[in-house]
């Protein structure tokens, strides 16, 4: 069995809305990733997937419980320390991809390795090995506002891989991409994870992206838990459930 990765425990984010009671969006998740594991995170629209992958990328901190990577207690870490850890160890494909306008795809994709003092020089050979992997060479050049979202989505996971970071997160990275343009990500992602042991959460609605995690996890009122994958997919939004057995959860939302 591989080493523990990260774990978090008893992870509870609350959100202050103005109202009498804080917003509770997660309630205490327990969860602990193992090096080169494959983990997919679903759960409809709302429930805390990015809350919590935030979390896990220490790009938040939690209300309470802990998150602790390779045994060290990110909690104690200063916001300094959290930047420079996230830098050097999380690879991060936000939702939303969060380009930096100004710049091209091939430096967007350099720009970790820029953060660490690394010259363009330096950099170039890997981002441009990166773009070809996803199919971009021909857009090096552009910036963000001349790619297409698909396009913006896959620069955003060759950013996440550069600096070869121990552990990468991803919220809806094929959200944007057809299932053609999503399955070499897929098979890439599988690779990675075989021949480099690399470790990915993955957030995801796409069935196609969940069957390639050794794990799927369900995040349902604040609490994540296994799915069963002989069971079949959990429901997604939008989709026909053949399997109408009550989900024992249900009505128990507040
Ligand atoms: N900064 C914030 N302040 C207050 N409420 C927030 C904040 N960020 C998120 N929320 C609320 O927390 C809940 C969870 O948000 P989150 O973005 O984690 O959901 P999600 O599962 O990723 O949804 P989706 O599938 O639509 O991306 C939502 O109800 C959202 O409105
Ligand atoms: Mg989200």
């Amino acid at each position: 069995m591989s080493e523990s990765l990260l774990r978090a425990a008893g992870v509870t984010k609350e959100y202050d809305t103005g109202g009498e009671t804080p917003l509770h969006v997660l309630r205490g998740v327990d969860l602990e990733i193992r090096a080169g594991e494959i983990v997919a995170v679903m759960g409809e629209s709302g429930t805390g997937k990015s809350t919590l992958l935030h979390i896990l990328g220490a790009l938040e901190r939690p209300t309470a419980g802990t998150v602790t990577f390779k045994d060290r207690d990110l909690s104690t870490a200063s916001d300094d320390e959290l930047a420079a850890f996230r830098n050097r160890s999380i690879g991060f494909v936000f939702q939303f991809h969060h380009l930096l306008p100004e710049f091209t795809a091939l430096e967007n994709v350099a720009m970790p390795a820029l953060i660490q003092h690394h010259g363009m020089e330096e950099a170039e050979p890997r981002a441009r090995e990166l773009l070809d992997l996803l199919g971009l060479s021909g857009r090096a050049t552009h910036r963000p506002n001349a790619l297409s979202g698909g396009e913006k989505q896959r620069v955003a996971v060759a950013r996440a891989l550069m600096n070869e970071p121990a552990l990468v997160l991803m919220d809806e990275p094929t959200g944007n991409l057809d299932a053609q343009t999503a399955e070499p990500l897929h098979r890439e992602i599988q690779r990675l994870s075989e021949t480099m042991n690399q470790t990915f959460v993955l957030v995801t609605h796409n069935p196609g992206l969940a069957s390639i995690a050794d794990r799927v996890l369900k995040l349902e009122h604040g609490i994540l838990h296994d799915v069963d994958l002989e069971d079949g997919m959990p429901l997604m939004p939008g989709s026909s459930n053949t399997d109408d057995r009550a989900d024992p959860l249900q009505g128990s939302h507040p």
